[in-house]
C-alpha cells in the first residue's frame, strides 16, 4: 500500500486548520503557509492551495491581486489570466448549445417568422455558372407585394439605400441613417424571433448584456475593408456588398456571383440564426433546421478595433 505516502507531503508550516480560503496570493510567513505562486517551489503552500485557488469558486469578483495562481476580476479576461472556470463559476450559468439545441431553436424560430413572405417566391433558375450574371430574366418570377409588405421589410428596404457597393468608398453615418437603423433595430426585437433567440443566448451563457446591443455591435460597427472603413456585417449580408445577396431586393440592379441566400424569410430570422451562429459556432460551421432540412451555417468573424464583427454569414449549401 504505497500509495498512501504520497497522499499529503506535510510541510511544517501547512499545520491542520491552515487554509488558502479567502488567502490567495498570499505568500505566508513563519506561521502560516503560502497560497501564491512562490510558495510552489519553496513548497511552504497550504494543502488546498491549487484547488482553492485555481478556481474562482468563493472569489468573484475579488480585486487583482499579484502573486495569484489566476484571476477572478472583471478585467481577466482581457489579460488572459482568469481561472479556467470564471465563467461557469461566475455567470452562473453554463454556456453551451449542442448541436441538437440549435437545430431545436432553428425550427422553433422559422415557425415563429410570422414577418417572412407568406406565398412562395417562385424562384426562376436560369443559367448556372459563377461568373457572370447569366440569367436574362429577373430571379424571382413573382414576388407579391403582400411578400415585402411587413415592417421589418420595409424597414430594411428604407436602411439598403445607406450602403455603397464600393468597398473602397468611405461610408458616413448620417444621422436620418442612424435613425433607421435604430428604427430597424426597434423592429425586429420585438419579433418573437428575436425574443426566442435573446432568451437562448442568455440562458447558454453566449449574451451578456442585451441583444439589441450585440446586434448594433455585430453588424453595423463599420470596419476597414481595403483600409477605409467601409463596410459592416449588415451592409457584407444584408445590402450585398459582397458575395451574398437577400435576394428579396435588387441591389442596384446587380446580379451577384456564387451566393447563397435564404429565400422567403424575415430580416429577422436571417439575422438571428447567423448572430446565433456567429455566438455559439464562430468561424465554422453551424448545425441549423428549418422544415426539417438540417443544413449548416458558415459564419466568419471579422476583428476590428478589439470587438469582433459579422464578416460573412451565408448557408453552406
Ligand atoms: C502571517 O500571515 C498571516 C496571514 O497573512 C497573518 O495573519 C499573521 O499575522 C502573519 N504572522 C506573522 C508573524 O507575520
Ligand atoms: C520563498 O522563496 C523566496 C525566494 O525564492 C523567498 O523570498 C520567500 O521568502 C520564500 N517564502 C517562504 C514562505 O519561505
Ligand atoms: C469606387 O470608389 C473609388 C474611390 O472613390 C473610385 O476610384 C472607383 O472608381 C469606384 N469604383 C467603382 C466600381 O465605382
Amino acid at each position: 500500500m504505497h500509495f498512501l505516502t504520497y497522499l499529503y507531503v506535510f510541510h511544517p508550516l501547512a499545520a491542520d486548520g491552515q487554509s488558502c480560503v479567502g488567502r490567495c496570493g498570499d505568500p505566508g510567513n513563519s506561521s502560516t503557509c503560502g497560497c501564491n505562486v512562490a510558495c510552489a517551489a519553496n513548497g511552504t503552500c497550504c494543502r488546498n492551495h491549487r484547488d482553492v485557488c485555481l478556481s474562482c469558486r468563493g472569489r468573484c469578483g475579488e480585486p487583482y491581486r499579484n502573486g495569484r495562481l489566476c484571476q477572478c476580476d472583471s478585467n481577466c479576461k482581457s489579460h488572459r489570466n482568469c481561472c479556467d472556470d470564471v465563467t461557469f463559476t461566475c455567470s452562473g450559468i453554463r454556456r453551451g448549445a449542442t448541436t441538437h439545441d440549435l437545430r431545436e431553436l432553428t425550427e422553433k424560430l422559422l415557425a415563429a417568422d410570422v414577418n417572412g413572405a407568406s406565398v412562395d417566391l417562385r424562384l426562376d433558375l436560369q443559367g448556372k455558372g459563377m461568373s457572370d450574371d447569366l440569367a436574362a430574366r429577373p430571379l424571382f418570377k413573382t414576388v407579391p407585394a403582400s411578400a415585402l409588405a411587413s415592417p421589418t421589410i420595409r424597414l430594411l428596404e428604407e436602411l439598403q439605400d445607406n450602403y455603397s457597393p464600393n468597398v473602397t468608398t468611405s461610408e458616413d453615418e448620417e444621422p436620418d441613417e442612424v435613425a433607421e437603423k435604430e428604427a430597424f433595430l426597434d423592429a425586429v426585437m420585438q419579433t418573437q424571433v428575436m425574443q426566442l433567440t435573446e432568451s437562448f443566448l442568455k440562458e447558454r451563457g453566449f449574451l451578456t448584456g442585451n441583444l439589441r446591443d450585440k446586434l448594433d455591435e455585430l453588424w453595423f460597427t463599420l470596419y476597414k475593408r481595403k483600409k477605409i472603413l467601409s463596410s459592416s456585417g449588415f451592409e457584407h449580408v444584408f445590402a450585398g456588398e459582397g458575395e451574398i445577396i437577400k435576394v428579396a431586393y435588387k441591389w442596384m440592379d446587380k446580379v451577384k456571383k456564387a451566393g447563397s441566400m435564404f429565400v422567403g424569410t424575415s430580416p429577422e430570422l436571417d439575422m438571428a440564426v447567423y448572430t446565433l451562429c456567429i455566438l455559439t459556432r464562430p468561424n465554422r460551421g453551424c448545425a441549423v433546421q428549418m422544415n426539417g432540412h438540417k443544413f449548416n451555417i458558415q459564419t466568419w468573424v471579422q476583428k476590428s478595433d478589439g470587438k469582433e464583427l459579422v464578416g460573412a454569414a451565408f448557408p453552406a449549401i
